[in-house]
C-alpha cells in the first residue's frame, strides 16, 4: 500500500505544527526591499538553489510594489501548482496513448503521485503562506518533494523518463520554494 500524505492526513501532526508555527505568525519577516524591485527578487532567487529559474518566474510575473517576501513565496507555489497541474494532465494524456503495460503502470503511479501535490499539497501550502503558517507550509513542501521524487523512482528502470525533464522542474521549483518558505521561517 502507498503511504498517504502527511500533509493532508494527518490531523494530530497538523495540531502541533499550527502551535509550533506561532511565534512566527507574531513576528514580521525582516526580509525588506532594498533599492527597488529586481533587487528584491535577485536577493531571493540567490538564497535558492536555482537562481537562474527562480529569477525568471519571478520576472515574468510582475511584482506589485507592495510585494513582500511572503507574497513572493505565494506566487511561487501558485507557479508550481500551475506546472505540476499540466505534468499532471499530461502523465494522463500518456496513460490513454501508450500500449506499453509496464509504461502504463509507472505512469499510473505517477498520477497518483502528483494528484494529491496538485488537489491538497500545494493547495495547502498555499494557504499555510497566506495565513503567516510557514511552518506548516513547509512541513506540506517537503510533502511535495517527497512525492514527486516517489514518482521520479518509478522510471529508474527505463532509460529514458517518459515524463521528460518535467518531474525535474517540478522538483526545482519545489526546492526553490521550500528556500522562500525556510527565509520567511527565519523571519
Ligand atoms: C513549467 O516550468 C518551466 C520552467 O519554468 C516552464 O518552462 C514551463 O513552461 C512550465 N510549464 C507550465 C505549464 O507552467
Amino acid at each position: 500500500m502507498r503511504r498517504t500524505s502527511a500533509c493532508v492526513s494527518s490531523l494530530a501532526i497538523h495540531i502541533i505544527l499550527l502551535a509550533s508555527s506561532i511565534p512566527f505568525t507574531l513576528s514580521q519577516p525582516s526580509f525588506q526591499w532594498k533599492d527597488g524591485k529586481s533587487d528584491l527578487v535577485d536577493q531571493i532567487c540567490k538564497k535558492t538553489p536555482f537562481f537562474d529559474l527562480c529569477s525568471s518566474i519571478l520576472h515574468s510575473n510582475p511584482l506589485s510594489p507592495k510585494t513582500d517576501l511572503k507574497g513572493v513565496a505565494l506566487l511561487m507555489v501558485n507557479n508550481i501548482l500551475a506546472n505540476a497541474s499540466d505534468t499532471l494532465s499530461y502523465i494522463e494524456g500518456q496513460i490513454k496513448q501508450t500500449s506499453d503495460r509496464q509504461l502504463e503502470q509507472a505512469l499510473a503511479f505517477c498520477a497518483e503521485s502528483y494528484i494529491p501535490v496538485v488537489k491538497y499539497i500545494l493547495p495547502q501550502a498555499a494557504d499555510a503562506i497566506s495565513q503567516s503558517r510557514f511552518g506548516f507550509a513547509s512541513y506540506c513542501i517537503s510533502d511535495a518533494v517527497k512525492e514527486v521524487s516517489t514518482c521520479d523512482k518509478k522510471f529508474s528502470s527505463f532509460s529514458q523518463s517518459p515524463l521528460g525533464d518535467r518531474n525535474d522542474i517540478v522538483q526545482k521549483l519545489v526546492d526553490v520554494a521550500s528556500s522562500i518558505i525556510k527565509l520567511l521561517l527565519k523571519g
